[in-house]
């Protein structure tokens, strides 16, 4: 093999009488300018060349081409310049229609414009592990290089449909089982491409475009698109890329090719241009951001962690030793006593068997991840590990004497965290003599399911120990953000004001469900009310009453939460809170709490008035965008998008408007700093706008160039 032409992102070589093209634009292969031309320039090449008689398309380096440049979407401003030259859609008609036949061979990921190359070369063969996929929906965008059109001509209309709208990537076996790979190669990847490409020497090439067979009638394609519409509803509630993807799906079985392929442009268009896919994209980027930490490189060396060990059995202690079971490393568990292990112990088993159940993993997987979680009542063992995480009751006494006996037992170099929710860090590791080692681990409820974990920088925490986090997040399965030491850290702290204004809002005359209604159609996982009920009423309420703020009346404080913790009215787990709860936790209305509203809206001298759903969403988004400001000034957290992303990960904002400080970007900083000098006049101090938003509204600026800045000067 040799015949290197020209050195480019592509580049031809030969191989006897099959040419080869290799993708080379590290790290993705993904489709920047100079691909598809590089891409034209070797078909033209071998074109020309009688002795190549047919073509093998492979990526360079990790992968196969695993899409468009998502860094270009944002410089699109029309889709003028798409019809000018002849667009990746008229490569890709070029590479379907070419005359010798060309084969993709597939390894890593065939994602989005990645796989619509693919299916439009006239055979596909992929190594095993290979993964295919149209995820174009995840950037709030459908398929826009006939992907829509070609897929469902080779998988079916109910895989196609399926495969556009969820956006999930299938493995080789199930394309090769769905007509879209057409062989595994288990060897060598290109030289199984060049035999297959060999086979199919001297015939005429397969176009997808072609293939009708799969594409069903009316009848049969009706029940499929009604329930893709519907699961879209569900799971992607608000979304609009989802359902254009099955509209475009469905334009593949009803129109001529071409035609199917103008009804996709046009849909693609209306995504393309939305707030939703702009937010969906700068999430996309967002989620990798958070992992570059200025002043920490990525090749500082890291702390291997292959042994761990966790101290309490809890909610939050059994979730986080299963966190690390499910990434293979072998982890001590220890409780204060017998009876308080073995309840730990059964919640863990009790969650593996509803996932066995489920499908997600087989027993024999379960079994193994029970057998690295070992119980203990002891410190035996716990000088071996390479890090111990620390889950008992969130109190700084305790917490100390803790950290005073993991000073004693750990081994040198071990990295001491704690999951506390919202103590002083530094102070936890005062009790140490080594508070280099001590970092805070603030994973979120439940630990097994949820993919936010705040790392918890302390004033002494080493860059070193920070790095391993960062990775080690990575490892098991979680986006870590790292974040300053203040209370409540980024989350929780801005979390405060959000579920305070919700309170005030059913104070001034809301109803409970209308607070959380609002929420919820403005994208909210739940709304703020219930999520209250979710997490516990109490555990606010003891922290109030610990920093004595209850009845602090130099700024409104809301009232009724406590008088629910007073009445006993912890939420879920006691079966009564802002809503009544039956035995499958279903929420009612509780006349009991309406009095109970009454009642104090009479004691602080409040008419109720009507509040619309636009104020509510207003009061309590703005209350996390100027909290948040307050936190990126003082540089508890780096950059506003790893607000975002905590927001989006942990708290159940929708992904689709960015996370909160994106959103107010969305709105215009201007306009919410405007309001909440309005709600300031009327409220008080507690609606003070935060300097940094005063200052960014006063510029015409925006967070995301706040952040630009960062990026600049790290
Ligand atoms: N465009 C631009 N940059 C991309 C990219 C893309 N399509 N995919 C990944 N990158 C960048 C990442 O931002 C990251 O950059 P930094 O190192 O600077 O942070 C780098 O490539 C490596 O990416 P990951 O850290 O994500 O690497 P990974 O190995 O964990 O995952 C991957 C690799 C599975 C390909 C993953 O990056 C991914 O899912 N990428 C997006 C794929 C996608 O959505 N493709 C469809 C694009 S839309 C499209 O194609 C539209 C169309 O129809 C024309
Ligand atoms: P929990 O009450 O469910 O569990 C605490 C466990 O620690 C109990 O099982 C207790 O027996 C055990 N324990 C107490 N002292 C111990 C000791 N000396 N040695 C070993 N075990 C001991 O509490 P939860 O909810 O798991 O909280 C633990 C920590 O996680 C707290 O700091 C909390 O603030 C924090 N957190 C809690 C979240 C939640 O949603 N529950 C979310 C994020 C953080």
């Amino acid at each position: 093999m040799s015949d290197q032409v020209q050195p480019s992102l592509v580049q031809p070589s030969k191989d006897g009488d099959v040419g080869i093209l290799t993708v080379n634009n590290p790290p993705v292969n993904a489709l920047s300018p100079g691909v598809p031309e590089g891409i034209i320039a070797g078909l033209e090449q071998f074109e020309k060349d009688d002795a190549v008689k047919a073509i093998v398309l492979i990526g360079g380096g990790r992968t196969f081409i695993a899409g468009a440049d998502i860094k270009e979407f944002g410089k699109i401003t029309s889709l003028g310049d798409r019809r000018k030259g002849p667009g990746f859609l008229g490569v890709l008609d070029r590479v379907e229609s070419y005359p010798k036949p060309i084969v993709a061979a597939i390894h890593g990921t065939a994602l989005g414009g990645g796989l619509e190359t693919a299916m439009a070369c006239h055979y596909r063969v992929a190594v095993p592990s290979a993964q295919v996929g149209q995820p174009e929906v995840k950037l709030g965008i459908i398929p826009g290089a006939a992907g829509t059109q070609r897929l469902p001509r080779l998988a079916g209309v109910a895989k196609g449909v399926e495969m556009c709208a969820a956006g999930d990537p299938i493995s080789a076996k199930d394309a090769l089982e769905s007509g879209i790979v057409d062989q595994i190669v288990e060897g060598d990847l290109l030289q199984g491409a060049l035999a297959f490409a060999r086979t199919k020497i001297g015939t005429s090439p397969r176009r997808t475009r072609d293939l009708n067979s799969k594409l069903g009638n009316e009848q049969t394609n009706a029940p499929i698109f009604a329930f893709a519409r519907d699961a879209a509803r569900k799971k992607a509630r608000n979304l609009m890329a989802p359902q254009a993807a099955i509209d475009a799906v469905e334009a593949a079985t009803k129109l001529p090719f071409d035609e199917g392929v103008k009804r996709e442009a046009e849909l693609f268009q209306d995504c393309l241009f939305s707030d939703q896919s702009k937010a969906l994209i700068h999430v996309f980027f967002g989620d990798r951001e958070v992992a570059k930490i200025p002043g920490i490189s990525k090749d500082i060396a890291q702390i291997p962690v292959n042994q761990a060990a966790v101290v309490g059995a809890g909610t939050m202690g059994g979730g986080i030793a299963m966190v690390l079971a499910n990434a293979g490393i072998p982890v001590l568990l220890k409780e204060t006593d017998q009876a308080a292990l073995d309840r730990g112990l059964a919640t863990i088993r009790k969650n593996y068997s509803n996932s066995v159940k489920k499908g997600r993993f087989s027993q024999e997987e379960m079994d193994k991840r029970m057998a690295r979680i070992r119980p203990t009542l002891t410190y035996d063992g716990f000088g071996e590990v390479d890090m111990i995480v620390e889950a008992v009751f969130e109190g700084m006494a305790l917490k100390k004497q803790i950290f005073g006996e993991l000073d004693k037992v750990a081994k040198q170099g071990a990295i001491l965290a704690s999951n506390t929710s919202t103590l002083n860090i530094d102070e936890i590791a005062s009790a140490t003599s080594r508070p280099e080692w001590v970092i805070g681990t603030h994973f979120f409820s439940p630990a097994n399911v949820m993919r936010l974990l705040e790392i918890v920088r302390g004033k002494a925490t080493s860059k070193e120990v920070i790095a391993t986090l960062m990775a080690l997040s990575k490892k098991l399965g979680k986006v870590g953000v790292l974040v300053g030491n203040c209370r409540g850290f980024v989350g929780n702290r801005m979390f405060g004001p959000y579920r305070r204004e919700a309170q005030f809002l059913v104070e001034e005359g809301a109803a409970v469900e209308a607070v959380d209604q609002a929420l919820y159609d403005y994208g909210m996982a739940m709304g703020p009310v219930a999520t209250g009920d979710l997490a516990g009423l109490d555990v606010g309420w003891r922290i109030r009453k610990e920093y004595g703020e209850i009845r602090d009346t130099s700024v409104r404080q809301p009232i009724l939460e406590d008088r629910l913790c007073e009445m006993g009215r912890y939420g879920q787990k006691t079966g009564a809170g802002w809503y009544k709860y039956d035995e499958n936790r279903r929420p009612t209305h509780d006349p009991e709490v309406d009095k109970l509203i009454e009642q104090v809206r009479a004691e602080i001298g409040r008419t109720p008035r009507e509040i619309s759903a636009e104020e509510i969403v207003e009061r309590t988004i703005y209350a996390l965008v100027n909290e948040g400001a307050r936190i990126l000034e003082d540089g508890y957290a780096l950059r506003a998008v790893d607000i975002d992303i905590i927001y989006i990960n942990g708290y159940g904002f929708p992904a689709y408007r960015g996370g909160p400080m994106w959103y107010a970007d969305t709105v215009g900083l201007k306009k919410v700093y405007e309001r909440i000098r309005e709600f300031e006049k009327e409220h008080g101090a507690l609606w003070t706008p935060a300097p940094l938003l005063q200052r960014l509204a006063e510029e015409g600026k925006t967070f995301a160039e706040f952040d630009r800045k960062v990026a600049a000067t790290a």
